[in-house]
């Protein structure tokens, strides 16, 4: 048994939420097969909701929050695993309700696992985290659907955000024109240093629109933000355009017609990078290795530390975070 340092969620008596870092004991993880010491982790939308209390995220109280985590295998139950190796876990339940990787160690069953695909090691492997893992599913998606980039420009929405900025740098690196969607006027310069080609306002698909359709537009979009904005994005992909869908900052719930899905032949794609199998993330992440040194993705990265996630969860959940966040944990 050792102590070991922990971003942690508690909720008072009187209901208020209470986010700090403390003192734990790896005896009182769960008893799963793979004790990871923690060398990194990453910040998601997820666990800003987590540790605002949303129980649609999380349902119980105290919790050592944070979906992602990189780091070595100390101790491992399961021959696919041993002292030394270096693996990541993100999503299935990792800091929903089983303890998160904003702490030095997770004990986590084998099969959330997988070894750093060559390329990646645990910091490299959180300067994407979920957040570059779903931009990555998007673009696939998109790319399955035939959305290359003679086809046209690109839209990401909320373009600022970690999946949204990993999303302009990916798709940027792979050759798309890509159009970025976002709040911050002021941003306008970063987003085209990490790739986007040119800025627009989220108002302008941001407010609700009474018309079937608006004017073809994008071959494709990766879109964060749900709502209205996704309404309207879905009206003005062109023909045979596609929006890979997986976030909902603006809503979950959208008004759509059947009519840009019938006369222009739409597709609207789901995207989950929590659930699926083992073996399809293990792809993805041997996809996102081949850009592991792209400077795009070292710019749109902070690193900070666990003492500073707090404050940074804060910033995440209001919507002023720039980029994605790297946690760096332990050696
Ligand atoms: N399906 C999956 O597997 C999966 C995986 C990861 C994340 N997600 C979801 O994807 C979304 C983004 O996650 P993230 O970690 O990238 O979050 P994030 O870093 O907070 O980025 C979200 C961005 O959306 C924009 N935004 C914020 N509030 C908005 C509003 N009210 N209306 C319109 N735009 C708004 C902001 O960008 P601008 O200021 O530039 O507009 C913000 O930076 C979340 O809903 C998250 O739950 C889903």
């Amino acid at each position: 048994m050792a102590t070991y340092s922990a971003f942690y969620i508690q909720e008072n008596e009187d209901g208020r939420i209470q986010r700090s870092v403390v003192k734990r004991d790896t005896g009182d993880l769960p008893g799963n097969e793979v004790l990871v010491k923690v060398q990194y982790s990453s910040l998601n939308f997820k666990d800003a909701m987590s540790a605002h209390g949303n129980k649609g995220v999380t349902r119980e109280f105290p919790h050592q929050g944070g979906i992602d985590a990189a780091g070595i295998v100390e101790e491992s139950a399961s021959g696919d695993f041993k002292p030394g190796d270096k693996v990541i876990v993100t999503g299935y339940d990792l800091g929903m309700n089983t303890p998160g990787g904003l702490a030095q160690y997770i004990r986590v069953p084998a099969a959330w696992v997988l070894r750093c695909p060559r390329g990646l090691n645990p910091r490299r492997s959180m300067l994407f985290g979920t957040a570059g893992l779903t931009a990555q599913l998007c673009i696939n998606k998109l790319q399955r659907l035939g959305v290359t980039p003679e086809k046209g420009q690109v839209l990401v929405t909320g373009a600022t955000g970690g999946v949204g900025s990993i999303a302009v740098a990916l798709l940027a690196s792979a050759g798309y024109d890509v159009v970025a969607s976002s709040g911050k006027a002021e941003q306008a310069d970063w987003l085209k240093a990490i790739g986007a080609s040119e800025v627009i306002d989220r108002a302008e698909f941001g407010e609700p629109n009474k018309r079937p359709m608006l004017q073809e537009r994008f071959a494709g979009a990766v879109d964060v933000v749900g709502g209205d904005t996704l309404g309207n994005v879905i009206k003005s992909l062109k023909a045979g355009g596609s929006v890979a869908c997986c976030g909902l900052v603006q809503s979950p719930a959208f008004e759509a017609t059947v009519l840009p899905f019938i006369l222009r032949g739409v597709n609207l794609l789901g995207v989950d990078s929590v659930e699926i199998p083992l073996p399809a993330k293990q792809a993805a992440w041997k996809q996102l290795a081949r850009n592991a040194k792209l400077p795009a993705v070292e710019q749109l990265n902070k690193e900070i530390s666990l003492k500073q996630v707090p404050a940074a969860l804060e910033e995440l959940f209001g919507g002023k975070m720039i980029g994605h966040t790297t946690v760096k944990i332990g050696r």
